[in-house]
């Protein structure tokens, strides 16, 4: 038997099981992988809470997005994987789990010089800073604001942004601007006085926004700062950014990703990995924890209680 972590009902960390579950089988265009890390995400944790709404719970229901481990097993029509290749998972539900099986499209391989717990780290995260800055065609000459640039998307937003050659300030608490500095952005701390600081740190002006931190302060500071709302985007409040007529990414919006932008989430994967293996991008990594210890993963995510990303290993 396999072993996964489920839960029944919405509600507080402690919902979420530890269960056997039937060994998976790898259907037409899927892999079996024998999951070795499980990228803990604050989806994860919104989804089991119920803040981010999901039809009825039917079935148990299995959590975590991304993931990374070894292919045990591979179903018809899969070519050009192998029995013993490491991957990372990426958009597949159940990643909290011992094995799973997995549409060959959702998996990158990784190379020998990304960890397991890296390629474990990178779905949700670049995948969302990546297509965002796509989709506001962020580019050499512009100022970007990122809100939350030293959180796991913050910190991807800062890495592509100043890849593409742009010139990044990033919001971020104090005791957090010296890893945003190593990833080449302008550190600035939240809170009173933000537009001030902002506008000390870009002189010339900011042209484009990314909010990862969902508060007012992020929102008013970038309608203020950016001149251009079709440049300014959330991921965090979806349900409410049309009311400040600025976009958003998911992250409760009522209007879903396009097709092209969900291909850059998962062209990002690849890319990523790439960049990692060149030396060009960092992954912070934070707790390690058991599979059985999910609860206190999402108990640290939801408390903000831990840097780095939190992976999960069975
Ligand atoms: N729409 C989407 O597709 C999508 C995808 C991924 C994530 N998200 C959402 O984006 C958010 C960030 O995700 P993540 O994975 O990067 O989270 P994370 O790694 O847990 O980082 C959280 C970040 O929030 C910052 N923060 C905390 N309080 C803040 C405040 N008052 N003002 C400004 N920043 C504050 C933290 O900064 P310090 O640690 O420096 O204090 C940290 O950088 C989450 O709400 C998540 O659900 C949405």
């Amino acid at each position: 038997m396999a072993r996964a972590i489920v839960h029944t009902e919405l509600g507080s960390p402690d919902v979420l099981r530890l269960v056997e579950v039937p060994d998976p089988v790898a259907g037409p265009g899927e892999v079996v992988v024998r999951i070795e890390a499980a990228g803990v995400n604050p989806i994860d944790a919104k989804q089991r809470s119920g803040i981010r709404p999901l039809p009825p719970i039917v079935e148990p229901r299995r959590v975590g997005f991304d993931g990374a481990g070894v292919i045990t097993q591979l179903g018809d029509g899969v070519t050009g994987l192998g029995v013993g290749d490491r991957v990372a998972i990426h958009d597949t539900r159940g990643t909290y789990a011992t094995a799973l099986a997995v549409p060959v499209r959702n998996l990158a391989r990784l190379s020998d010089g990304v960890t397991t717990a890296e390629g474990a780290s990178i779905g949700i995260p670049a995948g969302t800073a990546y297509q965002s800055l796509r989709s506001l065609h962020v580019r050499k000459g512009d100022t970007l604001l990122v809100h939350a640039g030293s959180g796991a998307v913050g910190q991807a937003a800062v890495q592509f942004a100043v890849l593409w050659g742009a010139r990044v300030v990033a919001t971020a608490s104090p005791e957090r601007h010296d890893q945003v500095r190593a990833l080449g952005g302008i550190p600035v701390a939240y809170g009173d006085g933000l537009i001030d600081r902002v506008r000390e740190a870009a002189p010339d002006g900011v042209t484009v926004a990314l909010d990862c931190a969902g508060t007012d302060e992020a929102i008013r500071t970038s309608l203020e700062l950016v001149a251009d709302r079709e440049r300014i985007a959330t991921i965090v409040r979806g349900p409410d950014a049309a009311d400040f007529g600025i976009r958003a990414f998911s992250g409760g919006s009522p209007v879903p990703l396009t097709d092209e932008e969900k291909g850059w989430r998962s062209e990002a994967v690849p890319l990523t990995i790439n960049l990692i293996e060149a030396g060009d991008f960092q992954v912070e990594l934070g707790p390690e924890l058991p599979l059985a210890e999910a609860a206190h993963a999402h108990e640290l995510i939801e408390q903000h209680a831990a840097y780095g990303k939190i992976v999960l290993v069975p």
